[in-house]
């Protein structure tokens, strides 16, 4: 199924929707493992942006623009977490939008290179939620950020415990 998608997702050949929206389901099919999810992205990587593209998938502007309402001030000093951060899609919003202190997680290695090459970030965990402990202390952040991150086989819902653990209260 991975290997359908590469051979899809050539570089700059333009998809049709129903193409881009096949590609995107095949990261949350039914059935999928989280390690598969993982593989997935590591091979998909920044071809992500192929399918995803701003044009076609506003959620990371819609996530970024929800997240400026709650920060109507001072968002230069706010320490943010985008979870699932994929190729930073988030991240680069928010930036535009003044958050400048951006932390990325995100267990794919490939997906993590991407987000980097944005220079938005200045620190990123390669971790899962919701498996394990994240390595991160209580009470660090100001808030969390994720969007495309709650879908099959991705964050589970109970991985939103471990995300108010390293959210500051309030
Ligand atoms: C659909 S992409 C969304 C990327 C980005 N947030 C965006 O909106 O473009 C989903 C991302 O979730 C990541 N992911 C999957 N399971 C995860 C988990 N348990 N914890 C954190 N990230 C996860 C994948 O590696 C992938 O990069």
């Amino acid at each position: 199924m991975t290997d359908d998608v590469l051979r899809s997702l050539a570089p700059s050949r333009n998809l049709t929707d129903d193409e881009a929206y096949m590609a995107n389901a095949a990261a949350s099919r039914p059935g999928i493992t989280r390690e598969e999810v993982t593989d997935y992205f590591n091979k998909v990587g920044e071809l992500y942006e192929e399918y995803a593209n701003p044009q076609r998938y506003r959620g990371p502007v819609i996530a970024a623009q929800t997240m400026a309402e709650f920060f109507p001030e001072n968002r230069h000093s706010k320490l943010i977490l985008d979870v699932a951060a994929g190729t930073g899609f988030v991240g680069e919003e928010l930036y535009k939008l003044g958050f400048k202190k951006l932390h990325c997680l995100d267990p794919s290695h490939k997906m993590l290179e991407a987000a980097r090459r944005k220079n938005v970030y200045m620190k990123e965990f390669c971790c899962c939620v919701g498996h394990d402990r994240l390595p991160i202390e209580d009470d660090t952040y100001d808030c969390a950020v994720s969007c495309g991150g709650f879908c099959n086989a991705h964050i589970p819902t109970d991985g939103l415990h471990e995300l108010a653990r390293i959210v500051k209260p309030g």
